[in-house]
Parts: C-alpha cells; structure tokens; sequence
C-alpha cells in the first residue's frame, strides 16, 4: 500500500478575553503608550485578538484544539501516535509543550514533541508528520500550533504589542492511500536572526538579556512577500500543480497587506485568500490551523479542495504545504 498521510479533522481554540483595538488602544493609553483602532486597522487589517488569563499555557490551548480536532476526524485520543506541537511559547523550557499536553489528552507512550520555527513552525510540523508518516514511523498525528505571544510582549512597545494574540489550531492527520498532503517545500535562513526576536535566556536561575519580543517590522514585510511567493511556487512545481488549482490560500495571519500581495503575485483572487487576521490578530505557530479550522467549520472549505498553507516568521523561516484536503 502506498503511504500517504491526509487531514481527517481541524480543531482550534480561542482564550475567551477578546481585546478589540479600542480596549487594548484604552489600556496602553493608561500607561502613555499612544495608538489607534485606524492605525492598527489600515496598517495591519487587525481589529482584535485574544489574550489568555494568566497560569493558561499553550499546552492549555491546544489540548482543546486537539479534541475538537480528534471529535472531528471520528477518532479517540488513545489511537494518536504522534504529537507534534509548533511553538515558541512553550509551557516551560522543558519538558515540551507535546509531554505536557499528550498527559492532559490522558494518553500515554506516543511519541510527542515541539517544533520552534516561530511563525513557520505549522508548516514545519505538519512537514514533519507528514514524513513520519510516509516512513512508516507513525499512522495517526495530532499537529498542533499554540501560542500565548501576550507573555512576550513590550506593551510599551506600540510598533509589536498591537500586532499579536493567543490560540491554538490542531490538525489530525492520518494514514491514507492517496494524498492528502502533495508538497511541501521549507527554508531558514539564520542571517536575520535580529530582525525578529525574542533574544533573552535563563541562566544561572537568571534571565539574561531582554525577553520580549523585538521586530524590526518593515525589514520583516520586505522579506515575507518574496519569499511566501518563491515558497508557493516551489510547493507547486513539486506537485506538479498551477497557482490556479489552488482553492484557498492559508497564509500565516500577520498583516492582511501581505497577505493579499502574496494572493496578487500568485494571481489568485482576493476571495480565495482565507482570513482570520482581523479577528485573532498574528498568533504566531496557531495562525495557520486557526484559519484553517474556522475556514472549514464555516463551510468555505469542503473536502476534495486544494490548499495551500504558507507560514513566514522569525530565524528567518519560511515554507509552504500544498494539500487536497
Ligand atoms: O509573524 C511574523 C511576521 N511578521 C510580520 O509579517 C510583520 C511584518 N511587518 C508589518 O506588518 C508592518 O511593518 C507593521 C504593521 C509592523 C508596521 O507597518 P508599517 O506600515 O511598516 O509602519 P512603520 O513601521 O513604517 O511605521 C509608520 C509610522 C511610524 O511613525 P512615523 O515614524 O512615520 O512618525 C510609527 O512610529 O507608524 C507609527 N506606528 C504606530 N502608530 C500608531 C507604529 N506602530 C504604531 C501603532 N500605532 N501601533
């Protein structure tokens, strides 16, 4: 039999606090910090996100992205083999998020890890999955992205602190003779280290250095469009496919300006990009399974579509997924 793997069921989940531009434009006002819901909404095409209450952890997201995904692919947890969670906001340093999170889901002895490729790390992961499964490693993943970014951002830092949220989207995806997932083509490129990090660290039961977010945002945008379309078009060309059989484009939520630039070099109407930028804000590993999730529980995206998943972030990392779903 050949091995393939396919997506059987989407997940995600939202901390309730849903904080608007005005809200969180209220709030950094208080502290002298001066920004606007216009600013933000022309800038960026954000107009709220949601922010986890404090002790709620990504693993707390995404375990119930991954039971609503689980619900929906039909499957019990105890049949999952694989765990892999995208993200750079781990519960702790270790062990991973995957551990943490394997326990809450009341499993045990599967395999179970993170992936840190930041706004990349989806792609990364369901790249990965997908491999593990083609090889014969697993037969059933739950691919998961989850991200409390509110805990590493300056809010005093109005060029960041208005851009990102919290969530978590999940995936299951499973064995399956015909594919599913056609290709996917990854990239890093550790020159640009500075232009978005997080660069502090624990040591000697100390931080040392600065651990908020820092981005350098006009250098990031150059970036992103480029590479999101060389991205597509290799994913593309591996699969033997043309940007016109893509159904729905899926690009890493951040900024709705570079999200339509991709979908315009790509030559793909606007009504095929997938957006959920303006309501969850850039929520890093979770952007990608929460559009899709909510794309799909919507009724836009229906089974037998093409899809093309497309992740950007900081390292720099970049990567696309193409998939009949
Ligand atoms: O997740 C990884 C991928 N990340 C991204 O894709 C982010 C990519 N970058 C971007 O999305 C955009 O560069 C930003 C949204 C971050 C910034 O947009 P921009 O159009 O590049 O604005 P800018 O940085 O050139 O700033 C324009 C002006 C500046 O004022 P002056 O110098 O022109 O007087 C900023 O100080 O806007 C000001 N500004 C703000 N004003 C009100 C910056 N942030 C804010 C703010 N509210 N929150």
């Amino acid at each position: 039999m050949a091995r393939f793997s396919s997506i059987t069921g989407t997940g995600s989940y939202l901390p309730p606090r849903r904080v608007t531009n005005a809200d969180l434009a209220e709030e950094l006002a208080a502290k002298g910090v001066e920004t606007s819901d216009q600013w933000i909404v022309e800038r960026t095409g954000i107009r709220a996100r949601h922010f986890a209450d404090d002790g709620v952890t990504s693993s707390d997201l995404g375990v119930e992205a991954a039971r609503r995904a689980l619900e929906a692919a039909g499957i019990a947890a105890s049949e999952i083999d694989l765990i892999i969670v995208a993200t750079s906001t781990p519960d702790m340093i270790f062990p991973s998020a995957a551990c943490i999170l394997q326990h809450k889901l009341g499993i045990a002895g599967c395999a179970a890890f993170d992936v840190q490729a930041v706004c990349s790390g989806f792609v990364y992961a369901l790249t990965v999955a997908d491999s593990l499964i083609k090889t014969g490693t697993a037969n059933k993943a739950l691919v998961i992205g989850a991200e409390v970014f509110s805990r590493i951002l300056d809010f005093s830092d109005r060029t960041t602190c208005v851009l990102f949220g919290d969530g978590a989207g999940a995936v299951v995806l499973e064995l399956s003779e015909t594919p599913g997932i056609l290709a996917s083509d990854l990239h890093a490129d550790g020159k640009h280290v500075g232009i978005l990090c997080v660069p502090g660290t624990v040591s000697g039961g100390k931080v040392l250095g600065d651990p908020l977010l820092k981005m350098d945002g006009q250098a990031v945008f150059k970036l992103a469009v480029g590479v999101l379309e060389q991205a597509a078009r290799a994913t593309l060309a591996k699969a033997g496919r043309e940007a016109a059989d893509i159904d729905w484009l899926i690009p890493h939520q951040a900024n709705i300006r570079i999200m339509q630039g991709t979908a315009r070099k790509l030559k793909l109407p606007l009504d095929k990009l997938v957006v959920t930028v303006d309501q969850h804000g850039n929520t890093s590993a979770a952007s990608i399974p929460l559009a899709l999730d909510a794309a799909v529980r919507s009724g836009k995206i229906s089974r037998g579509q093409t899809l093309m998943l497309e992740g950007v972030g900081g390292g720099f990392t970049w990567g696309a997924v193409l998939l009949d779903f």
